[in-house]
C-alpha cells in the first residue's frame, strides 16, 4: 500500500508540462494497430492504463516499438490482421481500455477475454455489451454485467442506430469501433455530446465519418491508413494544478500545451464562475486538437451551483472540484453526477468522506453533493485506490493547517506517472 503525506506549502510557480492525454493515447494505439502501415505516436502517456492497451495489441501480434519514453512506432496489422491472443487480455484499471477494446474485438474472427483489476472488475459493462450484442456481437459478462468479458467470434455484425442512456464517450467509441466490421451504417446519437477524439482520429486515419456534437455516423468496410499522432497534454492532469494554483496565495503557474477540446474543459468554465483567474495563451493546434498554455494566477474562489450542462465536459474533474469547493467561500451544489459512483471508485462517497475527515461540511446526495467552504484540518484520508481522488487530496494537503496522510496512492501511475516529482518541483510538499 503506497501512502503519501501532503503538507502545507506553496506558492506554485514556474512553467510545467503534464503528461500526454490518456483518452487520446488509448485511441492512438488502437487505431494505429488496425491501420495499414506504420504510425508514429509522440506525447504518448506512459501510464499503466495506456501501456496495458499497447500490451493488448502486442499480445495480438502487433509490433509496437518504444524508441524513447512517450514515443511509439506502431506497425499496423490492418483491419483483419490481429491474431488471437493466447491468454486473457488484462486491461488493468482502465475502463476506457476495456470498453473500447470490447468494441474493436467484437467483430474479430477469434475469441478473446478481457479482464481487469479489482476496481475495473466492479464496473458496469452492460452499457457496451448491450448495444454491441444488438449489433450481432456475442459478448458474455460475469454477474451483473461486470468483467470479465468473454467475446466470441461471430459470423458478422450489422450497423445500429443508438442513443446511449448515459452520456459516455466510451460507449459511443466502442460502438463506432465495432462499426468498422459491421454491414451498413452505425449511428450514435447523444443527448449530451461527449468527447469526440475517436471521431477526430478516424478522420486523421482516413476512415470516412460524419460527426457533429452529439451525433456520429460511419459505415463499415473501409480501411485505416497509418498516420502520425501528436498527443497533447492531458487537461485532466492539468486540472490538479489549475485548482492548486488558484487556491494558494502568491501562485503564478503556466501549464504548457494543454489540450483544450471543449468537450474536456468544463472545469475551466466552472472555475471561472467561481472567480478563478486562468487564461489561455498561445492557442494553437496540435495533431488536429486545440491546445493552449494555461496561465493561472491565485484568486479567491466562491461557491457556485455547478451548471448541469457542464457535467459531461468535466466528468473526470469532480474530485478536484470537490477540493476547490471545500476551499471556496460559501456553498457549492453539485448535481446530476450519479455516474461518479461507477468510476474507478465511488467518487462522491470517497471525496465526501475524505473532505469530512479534514473538517469540511459535505452533504452527500444520491447524484451529487453540497459542500460548505472552509479550512482543511490535518488528518488521514483514503483514496480507495482512485488516482484522481489521491491527487485531489494531495491538493487539499497543500492547503491544510498541517499534514494530510493519503492512503492507497499507487494507482496515480495509471494516469499521471511522475506526479509527485512534478508537483514538488512546482511548490507542493508531498512525501511519497
Ligand atoms: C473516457 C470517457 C469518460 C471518462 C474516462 C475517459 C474516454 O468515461 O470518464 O476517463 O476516453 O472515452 P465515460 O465514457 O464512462 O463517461
Amino acid at each position: 500500500m503506497t501512502d503519501w503525506i501532503s503538507s502545507p506549502a506553496g506558492p506554485l510557480r514556474g512553467e510545467i508540462s503534464v503528461p500526454g492525454d490518456k483518452s487520446i493515447s488509448h485511441r492512438a494505439i488502437m487505431l494505429a494497430a488496425v491501420a495499414e502501415g506504420t504510425s508514429h505516436i509522440s506525447g504518448f502517456l506512459e501510464g499503466e492504463d495506456t501501456r496495458a492497451t499497447a500490451r493488448a495489441f502486442t499480445d495480438m501480434g502487433v509490433r509496437i516499438e518504444a524508441p524513447r519514453a512517450s514515443e511509439r512506432i506502431v506497425h499496423g496489422a490492418g483491419l483483419h490482421g490481429l491474431q488471437a491472443p493466447i491468454q486473457s487480455i488484462d486491461c488493468g484499471n482502465a475502463g476506457t481500455g476495456m470498453r473500447l477494446l470490447a468494441g474493436l474485438l467484437a467483430g474479430q474472427s477469434f475469441d478473446s477475454t478481457l479482464i481487469g483489476d479489482d476496481s475495473l472488475s466492479r464496473r458496469p459493462m452492460f452499457r457496451v455489451t448491450g448495444p454491441l450484442n444488438a449489433m450481432g456481437a456475442r459478448i458474455e459478462s460475469a454477474e451483473g454485467g461486470r468483467p470479465p468479458l468473454h467475446i466470441r467470434r461471430t459470423s458478422g455484425l450489422w450497423g445500429i442506430r443508438y442513443t446511449p442512456p448515459v452520456a459516455s464517450a466510451q460507449v459511443k467509441s466502442a460502438i463506432l469501433l465495432a462499426g468498422f466490421y459491421a454491414e451498413g451504417e452505425t449511428i450514435v446519437e447523444e443527448v449530451y455530446p461527449t468527447r469526440d477524439y475517436t471521431e477526430r482520429m478516424l478522420t486523421a486515419f482516413g476512415w470516412p465519418i460524419e460527426f457533429t456534437p452529439g451525433r456520429a455516423r460511419l459505415s463499415g468496410g473501409h480501411r485505416l491508413r497509418a498516420t502520425d499522432i501528436d498527443v497533447p497534454a492531458d487537461f485532466s492532469s492539468a486540472a490538479f494544478f489549475l485548482v492548486a494554483a488558484s487556491l494558494v496565495p502568491g501562485s503564478e503557474l503556466t501549464l504548457q500545451a494543454v489540450g483544450i477540446n471543449p468537450r474536456r474543459t468544463g472545469l475551466l468554465s466552472a472555475l471561472r464562475l467561481m472567480g478563478a483567474d486562468i487564461c489561455e495563451s498561445n492557442p494553437r493546434s496540435l495533431g488536429g486538437e486545440p491546445v493552449a498554455d494555461l496561465v493561472v494566477h491565485h484568486a479567491p474562489l466562491r461557491g457556485i451551483d455547478v451548471p448541469i450542462e457542464l457535467v459531461p465536459d468535466m466528468i473526470d474533474e469532480f474530485p478536484i472540484l470537490f477540493v476547490a469547493a471545500a476551499s471556496a467561500r460559501g456553498t457549492t451544489r453539485i448535481r446530476g453526477v450519479a455516474e461518479l459512483r461507477v468510476k474507478e471508485s465511488d467518487r462522491i462517497a470517497v471525496m465526501a468522506k475524505g473532505l469530512q475527515a479534514l473538517g469540511i461540511a459535505v452533504e452527500e446526495t444520491p447524484d451529487g453533493a453540497i459542500i460548505e467552504g472552509g479550512k482543511f484540518t490535518s488528518g488521514e484520508v483514503d483514496s480507495a485506490g482512485d488516482h484522481r481522488c489521491a491527487m485531489s487530496f494531495a491538493v487539499a494537503g497543500l492547503l491544510a493547517r498541517a499534514e494530510v496522510r493519503i492512503r492507497d496512492c499507487a494507482n496515480v501511475a495509471t494516469s499521471f506517472p511522475g506526479f509527485v516529482e512534478l508537483a514538488n518541483g512546482a511548490g507542493f510538499a508531498i512525501a511519497a
